[in-house]
């Protein structure tokens, strides 16, 4: 009998995966579910497999298929991006920094709404999705720049602007990479402050990243990644000491925590 609560609770299952960047082989049997309504946090040094599992999730890169390996989302197996837009927004500096900078911010939020990055000169926008773009924009305080080039925006400003682009479907989960890298600490704040607010009215959200200090108090779970492999996974209180991270990271480090948010420092 098929466990219905089960297919439910996860939001994302990836089970025995194989996963090659070019001729790299990244993961290697790697399994790992994520569950709906728990805050996570996958944390892991450079050249651990960050990226690689968000490129998996945004269908930028596919599982080598054989008959034990799995990826679900959301309980499903196959999806076009279009659809898995509306259920799972992706905020990847990184993975967008090739997106058009001519685009006027408003279109950089309405190419959420759309598969590819070069159809605003000529696409007719539906009115109702205008709207959404409006009310996103006016949530995050950026509906001022909505006629600015997205290449002229600061580095703050771009990266509200592509979350306004995956917020804009309403997604469940929000997945957030390394958001905070190359603000300032103005911006980086007001950044996390979002987020936790999105958090606090229900939003789903899973940070993928190597720096503690942009983990909200929210995250409940912390998963460290080395290597392409699941080091340790648990309460993200338990997990996020010196010690365990001086291992993570191959050097002392020394973990200080005040109010639920986390800093590292030489050990
Ligand atoms: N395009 C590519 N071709 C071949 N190998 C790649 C490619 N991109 C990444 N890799 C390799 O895959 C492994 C995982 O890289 P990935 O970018 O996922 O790491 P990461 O955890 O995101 O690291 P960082 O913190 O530096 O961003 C690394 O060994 C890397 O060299
Ligand atoms: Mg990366």
């Amino acid at each position: 009998m098929i466990n219905r609560n089960k297919v439910l609770k996860n939001i994302i299952e990836l089970q025995n995966i194989t996963v090659f960047q070019q001729r790299n082989k990244v993961f290697d049997n790697f399994s790992l579910s994520l569950e709906r309504g728990q805050n996570t946090v996958i944390l892991g040094p450079n050249g651990a497999g960050k990226t690689t599992l968000l490129k998996l999730l945004n269908r930028e890169l596919y599982i080598v298929e054989n008959e034990n390996s799995s990826i679900k989302l959301f309980g499903k197996d196959r999806w076009n991006v279009q659809q898995l837009r509306a259920h799972l927004g992706v905020v990847s500096h990184h993975l967008q920094s090739n997106y058009s900078n001519n685009a006027l911010g408003l279109y950089v939020v309405l190419s959420g709404f759309y598969a590819s990055d070069g159809i605003w000169q000529h696409q007719n926008f539906d009115t109702e999705h205008i709207e959404l773009a409006h009310q996103t924009m006016h949530l995050l305080g950026i509906e001022d720049l909505k006629s600015r080039q997205f290449s002229t925006m600061s580095t703050g400003e771009q990266r509200k602007f592509l979350l306004a682009r995956a917020l804009v479907h309403d997604p469940e989960v929000l997945v957030l990479d390394e958001p905070t890298s190359g603000l300032d600490l103005r911006a980086c704040f007001q950044y996390l402050e979002i987020i936790q607010g999105l958090m606090s009215t229900g939003k789903n959200v899973i940070l993928v990243t190597h720096h503690v200090h942009e983990i909200p108090p929210e995250i409940t779970r912390a998963i460290l990644l080395k290597e392409a492999k699941v080091v340790d996974d648990g309460d993200k209180t338990k997990i996020l000491t010196g010690k365990i991270l001086s291992k993570l990271f191959d050097r002392p480090i020394k973990i200080i925590e005040e109010n639920g948010f986390y800093q590292a420092l030489p050990g």
